[in-house]
């Protein structure tokens, strides 16, 4: 055991990051008026090359304009091997005003991506006059991401997420998919005649939970990019908050829902938590250090498990 404790994320409920288009300036007054616990607009991947500029303004405009109520507030910016990046740094914030919470560095590959916006960060908020610090959260979605992915996850105390990308990902490992998050088509094993479809994101999701938890950040599912597919959404979302991941990304208005009902712990799940802390608590009483709940094992490392979902409903529900 280490004697270091693990820190903690940063309390605040990000269930669904809803994404939209910094080129599409008619989204964000719906994006504002969404379910979601975080917006994210694009300067990125969904922006034409030749809309860039336009995006930027409209985003400065939207970050200064709408009434975006108690979500968090990103962007995501232009990656470090364009020539856009640098000019998204420095006019949010010499433009965009305070409202902006974090910026999303798109293929972060190693730590001194990060490092390096960090300093250019650094003196644009000293330059302008800033008050309130510039967070930080970072995509995983290249094999040198997935190799360095813990470094990325403690270069900067700005640092607050890291989510997994798939589609870029997929790429960077030169797997032959195009399919964006999901089980994929040939991804199956066999087994008595019947087919079936491991999940093919398992490793990555699982690097990035540790990296994350190592370092006290929120690990965050990528996207899913059928949105016409709701059980396929769902069971992806499902697997990643199994694995400890505590939200994920909509890229249509009809997978936000999905994504907060699967990243609230349930009523039924919370109820059994507090069960086995009850039951836990007798055992103390008892001056015992495990006991029996339902005919199976529950000992002092079960608080701690029950302790995650009932902190986890807590925070939500007190958001
Ligand atoms: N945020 C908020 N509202 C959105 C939205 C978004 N990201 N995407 C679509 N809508 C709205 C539409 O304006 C429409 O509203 P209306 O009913 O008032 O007319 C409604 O939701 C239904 O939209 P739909 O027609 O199904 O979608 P579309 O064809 O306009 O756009 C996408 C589909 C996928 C192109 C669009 O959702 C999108 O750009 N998503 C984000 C992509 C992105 O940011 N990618 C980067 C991260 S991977
Ligand atoms: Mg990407």
């Amino acid at each position: 055991m280490s004697f270091r404790t693990q820190p903690p994320a940063p309390n605040r409920s990000n269930r669904c990051q809803l994404f939209g288009p910094g080129s599409r300036a008619e989204l964000f007054e719906k994006m504002a008026s969404s379910a979601a616990d975080t917006i994210n607009l694009d300067l990125e991947d969904s922006v034409a090359p030749g809309d860039k500029e336009t995006a930027r303004a409209n985003v400065i405009a939207a970050l200064r304009d709408i009434d975006w109520g108690s979500k968090t507030i990103s962007v995501r910016i232009n990656g470090l091997d364009t020539p856009w990046w640098y000019r998204d740094v420095v006019d949010l914030i010499e433009k965009g005003g305070e409202r902006l919470d974090m910026i999303m560095i798109p293929k972060a590959g190693r730590a001194a991506d990060i490092y390096a916006v960090d300093a250019l960060v650094t003196a644009a908020e000293a330059a302008s006059g800033r008050r309130k610090r510039l967070a930080f959260e970072a995509i995983i979605e290249t094999a040198a991401g997935l190799v360095n992915v813990a470094e990325i996850a403690a270069a900067s105390p700005r640092m607050e997420a890291l989510s997994l990308g798939a589609a870029d990902f997929a790429a960077s490992m030169g797997m032959q998919t195009t399919g964006i998050g999901g089980t994929q088509e040939n991804y199956y094993m066999i087994r008595e005649g019947q087919m079936y479809w491991p999940d093919p994101w398992h490793q990555a999701t699982v690097s990035i939970v540790a990296a994350c938890r190592t370092h006290g950040l929120l690990p965050v599912d990528g996207p899913f990019g059928d949105f016409s597919d709701e059980p396929g959404f769902r069971a992806q979302a499902l697997r990643a908050a199994t694995l400890g991941m505590v939200g994920k990304w909509a890229i249509h208005p009809g997978q936000i829902a999905l994504a907060n009902e699967v990243f609230t712990p349930s009523e039924a799940a919370v109820a059994e938590a507090r069960a086995v802390l009850a039951a836990m608590e007798q055992a103390k009483a008892e001056g015992k250090g495990a006991t029996v709940y339902k005919g199976r094992l529950v000992d002092i490392a079960s608080i701690r498990q029950a302790e995650v979902v009932v902190r986890q409903a807590e925070m939500i529900a007190g958001k």
